[in-house]
């Protein structure tokens, strides 16, 4: 229920790190919400920001609830504003991100299971991808530990998972980057250039490789999927060329982010850094208090597909609403102390991959990449530290994300 005792802006861009209090610490804010208004309508954008953990996680995993944003009302003009600027290939071929059943589940099951069979097995070559980017910076005394690690690590195994070639791995990191620009609604004119001329040459490549798997099959998810459409599941080439290139747009920022926060979080905080060096058992633990206490992804969205109450909020079908990860990861209902930083929390029920239907599908291989690339780093560099430790964190301003545009360490 609306309450003006808050000083916050009923404004969701006010809850994104274009309002540079958020972008330097959002969770002030989003306690304030979740005390006073924890369903916060924003009449200009259409939609309801909800921001308690249990009301979060009741809605996520409400398989009754819709994603597509086609079934949003037309006031709801963030959850639309996507429609009107689709090419019309992607309005043919959307992707299982915005999808509902039947359509939803018949792409996300073959390919959720091919992928998850993938990441189980694939430790060895995340391990050899990350110790060859590690191999390129021994020797420096500093680096950016973003472009030259955080952002490499996730493209270089989503290439080898879906079986790009060697020889074509320097355009497949230029065409990743420039598809990424489109989550970026403040790109400059280059960076837009680069968008258009990546999704392209992205899509082309896909059409190739699965042609060129369906003539001969190699050990890869192009391979994978290409032989379960001739198993008899109902996916067209289309179906795949558009899931497959989705998992380099919702998987590379956002584990990129995952490792860049996680690095910045321990180096900050040298007493949970300690007890990962004493006991690097904790390595699990230790990524799922960065993905609690500052995940990558901000929210994620439902639309009502019925008359809905929350908190005594009324929300009828085709509203939309905005879900608070980042707030339900901090709620103290749910976590005790939740603005403190301990690898060592013992039950951790944070959402940072979302949850029911569209749970994250890359979840696995995320924690499987980071776990690699933390411990590796750590073990290697042992006395990683901040290059500048007075310098505030360079976060980016990309709305509903949150991560570092560099960050400079010394080895
Ligand atoms: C730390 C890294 C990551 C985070 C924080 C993250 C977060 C999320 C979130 C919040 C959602 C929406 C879930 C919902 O609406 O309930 C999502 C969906 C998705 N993610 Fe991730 N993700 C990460 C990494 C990845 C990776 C590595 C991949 C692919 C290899 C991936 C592929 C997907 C796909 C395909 C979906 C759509 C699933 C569906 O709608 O059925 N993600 N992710």
């Amino acid at each position: 229920m609306p309450d003006d005792a808050s000083p916050t802006p009923q404004s969701v861009l006010a809850l994104t790190p274009l309002n540079p209090a958020f972008r330097d610490d959002p969770y002030p804010i989003l306690h304030d919400l979740q005390t006073h208004r924890p369903v916060m309508r924003d009449d200009a954008a259409g939609v309801f920001f909800i921001s308690r953990h249990e009301d979060v996680r009741r809605i996520l995993t409400d398989l009754t609830l819709w994603r597509s944003p086609e079934k949003a009302e037309a006031a709801a003009v963030l959850t639309r504003r996507g429609l009107d600027e689709q090419t019309d290939e992607e309005r043919r071929n959307p992707t299982i991100l915005l999808m509902d059943d039947p359509d939803h589940a018949r792409i996300r099951t073959p390919l959720a299971q091919a992928l998850y069979k993938r990441a189980a097995r694939f430790r060895p070559e995340v391990e050899q991808i990350v110790d060859g980017l590690l191999d390129k910076l021994q020797g420096r005394s500093t680096f950016d530990l973003m472009s030259e690690f955080a952002v490499m690590a996730p493209i270089d195994v989503i290439a080898a998972i879906l079986g790009v070639s060697r020889a074509r791995l320097a355009e497949f990191r230029d065409w990743s980057e420039g598809v990424v620009q489109g989550l970026n609604p403040m790109r400059t004119p280059e960076e837009t250039a680069h968008m258009e001329r990546a999704g392209p040459a992205l899509r082309q490549h896909m059409v190739e490789m699965i042609a060129a798997r369906r003539k001969k099959p190699e050990d890869d998810l192009v391979t994978d999927m290409v032989q379960a459409q001739a198993a008899g599941a109902d996916l067209s080439d289309e179906d795949l060329v558009a899931n497959l290139n989705i998992l380099l747009v919702a998987g590379n920022l956002t584990t990129t982010d995952l490792i860049g926060n996680a690095v910045q979080l321990l180096l900050t905080h040298p007493d949970e850094l300690a007890k990962l060096r004493a006991d690097p058992a904790l390595i699990g633990a230790a990524v799922e208090e960065v993905l609690r206490y500052d995940p990558p992804v901000d929210i994620t969205g439902r639309i009502a597909s019925r008359e809905l109450t929350v908190r005594g909020c009324p929300i009828h079908p085709h509203q939309s609403m905005l879900l608070s990860l980042r707030g339900a990861n901090r709620d103290p209902e749910v976590f005790e102390a939740p603005d403190r930083f301990d690898i060592t929390r013992k039950q951790s029920p944070h959402v940072a991959f979302g949850g029911g239907a569209h749970l994250c599908l890359g979840a696995p291989l995320a924690r499987l990449e980071a776990r690699v690339a933390l411990a590796r780093l750590f073990a290697r560099f042992p006395d990683l530290r901040l290059a500048d430790p007075a310098a505030p964190p360079a976060w980016r301003t990309l709305p509903f994300f949150r991560g570092l545009r560099t960050l400079e360490v010394a080895v």
